[in-house]
């Protein structure tokens, strides 16, 4: 296989986009991807969405993103697994360049959430419908059972619980495309309205319109283009169950720990070799899981260790540089790609105020539902 870098990336704003249609998120991301990378041509394109179908009436979006953004020809796919789709659209255009099958290649994520009235719905197409779906349970039901069990087992307290969300939205502050650039505080969190209980509405990612794109080569000819440019290390992806009560144990999740321990082991490095990682925050429990499944924390501690600082400047490790998913917004196909496209600045040296100081290495975690599908990558500086 050949190593695979990324040249370029773009982003559109996250949040309420009224203004842009399904393929202007896109193609804004897209063109500022390729204008970074200096290139007007693209050998592949893979686009991930989660539903466009159903947020946007939208299928196609291969064919209809190609000739949107000038690229007719090309072979043009979308990619799904639910909010892990724009994760995986990177590891198929990685496998496409690592290949030798092409050399430069469009990795996109698109979702436009905010055009249907009842986007909850449409999320849980992710979970198992014979029998959750139609029991009556959503997201927030499922996570907020696994935030119960973990609290009861391992003694984490609301008031701990609450610090994720707070640690994220102070990060996001320095995010100038996040959804909700503003810090929170306790009081916030605990007065917020109850979701699912024990989560409230700051708990929760929210409801977010926006596209990520990054441009991959062949890491040898990455300075034809740029002097700005990192290599992706490694990747691992792996299946969980989607049905929860298939889950062998409320506070685990499989599909992570596997991805994870395949990204490791391609990349010949461990969670302490990790200077940073962006985490699928989708619901406050869901980021101390994660943290304990990559191995940065173990099990049952990771709750309070974030509580405590361990998972911000200066801790053991930087978690969400970006404000996560909860303040930087979650427009659930781009999710995966917008989390290489922090990785990519903070290992370049321009992710500004929230710049980890001396990155070598960053970690993304992209997962679909709740734990049924899961794409790790490790990124490197150069
Ligand atoms: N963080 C901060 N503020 C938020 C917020 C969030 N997560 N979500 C909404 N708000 C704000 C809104 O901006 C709005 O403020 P305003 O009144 O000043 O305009 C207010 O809170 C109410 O927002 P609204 O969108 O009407 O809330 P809602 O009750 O319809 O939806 C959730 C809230 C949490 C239910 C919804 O965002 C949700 O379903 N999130 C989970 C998404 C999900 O499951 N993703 C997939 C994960 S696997």
């Amino acid at each position: 296989m050949r190593d695979v870098a990324i040249i370029g990336v773009g982003l559109t704003q996250f949040g309420e986009n009224w203004d842009q249609s399904i393929r202007d998120l896109f193609a804004e991301a897209a063109l500022k991807a390729m204008e970074s990378a200096k290139i007007e041509k693209v050998d592949s394109l893979y686009v991930g969405s989660m539903s466009s179908g159903l947020y946007a009436y939208q299928e196609h979006l291969g064919s209809l993103m190609a000739d949107y953004v000038g690229q007719i020809g090309v072979p043009a796919v979308r990619i799904e697994s639910a909010c892990s789709s724009g994760g995986q659209a990177v590891r198929m255009g990685f496998l496409d360049v690592a290949s030798g099958m092409h050399d430069i290649v469009l990795v996109g994520g698109v979702e436009k959430m905010w055009d249907v009235e009842d986007g909850t719905f449409v999320l849980a197409t992710a979970a198992d419908q014979e029998y959750e779906v139609y029991n009556g349970v959503t997201f927030p039901g499922l996570y907020a059972m696994m935030a119960r069990v973990y609290m009861e087992r391992y003694g984490l307290t609301r008031e701990e619980l609450a610090q994720v969300p707070i640690k994220n939205h102070k990060h996001g502050v320095n995010n100038p495309y996040a959804q909700f650039p503003f810090e929170i505080d306790l009081k916030a969190v605990l007065s917020s309205s109850m979701v699912a209980d024990p989560l409230r509405l700051l708990d929760c990612s929210p409801i977010t319109d926006g596209a990520a794109c990054v441009i991959l080569c062949p890491l040898e000819r990455a300075k034809e283009f740029t002097d700005k440019f990192v290599k992706i290390r490694a990747v691992g992806s792996a299946s969980g169950p989607i049905a929860f009560h298939d889950h062998k144990d409320l506070t685990r999740l499989d599909a992570v720990k596997l991805a994870g321990e395949r990204a490791y082991k391609m990349a010949g490095l461990k969670p302490e070799d990790i200077d940073f990682v962006e985490v699928h925050d989708c619901f406050s429990i869901a980021e101390i899981l994660v943290a304990e499944e990559l191995g940065f924390f173990d099990y049952g501690t990771a709750g309070k260790a974030i509580a405590e600082g361990q998972a911000t400047y200066g801790g053991k490790i930087v978690i969400n540089p970006s404000g996560g998913l909860k303040a930087k917004g979650h427009p659930v196909g781009a999710t995966g790609v917008a989390q290489i496209v922090e990785a990519y600045l903070q290992l370049t040296g321009q992710a500004g105020k929230r710049q980890v100081s001396n990155a070598r290495f960053g970690m993304t975690q992209n997962m679909g539902g709740s734990g049924g599908s899961c794409v790790v990558h490790i990124l490197e500086a150069m």
